[in-house]
Formats: structure tokens, sequence, C-alpha cells
């Protein structure tokens, strides 16, 4: 017998729906590999703040992604991300360099230049990648698109717990930090955050991750079972 054909699935969502989450247990549990596009856009946007380039500079920005070489290696937990070989996959979650991406990705010539990166990632199939134009943009002909969302409080909430801010000061500035970057990401004219119109809308605030892995698991083995009768 062949071997099945390895999918390519496509999740995206607003910030604290539970998509790295969700996309590295998939990952390890078939096999494939998980891919963050944001952490691409996050370390544009730290090099933009590392040559004082303007987050508003089109092409200034353009320039600089050609000069740079950004790659995701695919962890258990998550992505390592090296920016010209050096690894900032701490430094790129800190909260100047997630501002400054919800701000270079705006600019349709530097998603053009991520989306390239990112399909020649999925030729070969076997890929689980996250974002906010997965569906939309990068893999309009995905095997399964996912459109993970959650209750702006609950989001807000988890982002809370995961940084552990401790002071109502500090998990103030990140609930609004989070509006702020939906609201950026979602208004843009370039690919704003919206499901796909074939996409599977879960809404994370109402089911735990289990109840998604479940879900989505089912999903994976109808589509495998329908790409084996192509
Ligand atoms: O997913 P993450 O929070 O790391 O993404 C950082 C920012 O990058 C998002 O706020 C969004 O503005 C941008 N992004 C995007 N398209 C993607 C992934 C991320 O515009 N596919």
């Amino acid at each position: 017998m062949t071997e099945p054909r390895k999918l390519v699935i496509a999740i995206d969502g607003p910030a604290g729906a539970g998509k790295s989450t969700i996309a590295s247990r998939l990952a390890r549990k078939l096999g494939y590999v998980n891919l963050e596009s944001g952490a691409m856009y996050r370390a544009l946007a730290l090099k933009a703040i590392m040559n004082d380039i303007s987050f508003d500079d089109a092409d200034a920005l353009l320039l600089l992604a050609e000069k740079s070489k950004i790659e995701l290696q695919p962890q258990i937990d998550g992505n390592r991300v090296l920016l010209d070989t050096e690894d900032v996959s701490r430094r790129i979650r800190e909260r100047d360099v997630t501002e400054a991406a919800s701000r270079v990705s705006v600019h349709p010539a530097v998603r053009a230049w991520m989306v390239a990166r990112q399909r020649d990632m999925g030729v070969n199939g076997g890929v689980i990648m996250e974002g906010r134009d997965i569906g939309t943009v990068v893999f309009p002909n995905a095997d399964l698109k996912v459109f993970l969302d959650a209750d702006p409080t609950v989001r807000a909430e988890r982002r809370i717990e995961q940084v552990q801010a401790k002071d109502p000061a500090a998990a103030k500035a990140l609930v609004d930090d989070l509006k702020r970057r939906d609201q950026r990401d979602a208004t843009r004219t370039a690919s704003p955050l919206a499901p796909a119109a074939d996409a599977i809308v879960l809404d994370s605030s109402k089911l735990g991750i289990d109840d998604v892995m479940a879900r989505i698991t089912e999903l994976i083995a109808e589509r495998t079972a329908a790409a084996a009768h192509e």
C-alpha cells in the first residue's frame, strides 16, 4: 500500500486563540512540521528595530527583508527562529517586537515577500502552518483550514497567564496591546485577519485544548481519507 499523501493544514486566528499550542501538538501527533508564520514577521520587525528603520517605510522594509535570512526550525514545543543565523527565538516574543511585527505586516510588499517564502516551506506537504492569512492567501488550496477563535477576554487572560504578568498595570498593558493588534490585523487592507470561506471555525473559549484537538483530528482523518481517493 502506498503511504497516504501528507496534508497541508492551515490554522489561522487572532492572538491568544491557542493556535501555537494546537499546531505543535498536532505536528507531534502526525509527524508533521509546525511553522509559525508570525515568527517571520517578528524576525523582520526585530531587524527593523536593530537597523532603526521606520515600521511605516514599506520600501526600506522590503529591502531589509531581501537582505535577510529568516529560518524557522520546528521543535517539539514551537519554532526556533534564526535571523541571519542568530537565534532570536526569545527576543522576538518581547513586547516591542510584538507591536512592531503587527506594524510591519500591514505592507503588501512585505507580505508578498513572506508569502513566497511560506509557500516554499509547504511544497512537500506534511505541514501545519499557523498565522492570519494561511488559509486565505498562503495556501488557498490547503487540505484543511481551521480558524481558531476565542473571546477577547479569554484570549487576554491566557496571555496574562502565559507571560505571568503579576501586577494589574502590566496585565492592563497586555490587554491593551492585544486589542490594538487585533484591531490592526483585522482592519488592514492587505490580507486582513478573516476566516477563509471554506475554513472550519472553532471557538476555543468554549472548548478545551483536548476538545479542539479531538475535533481537528476527526477532520484530518476525513481529509486524509479524501486525499487517498484523489
Ligand atoms: O502570530 P504572532 O502573534 O506571532 O504574529 C505576530 C504578528 O504578525 C501578528 O500580530 C500579525 O500582525 C502578523 N502576522 C500576519 N500574518 C501572519 C502571521 C502573523 O500578519 N500570517
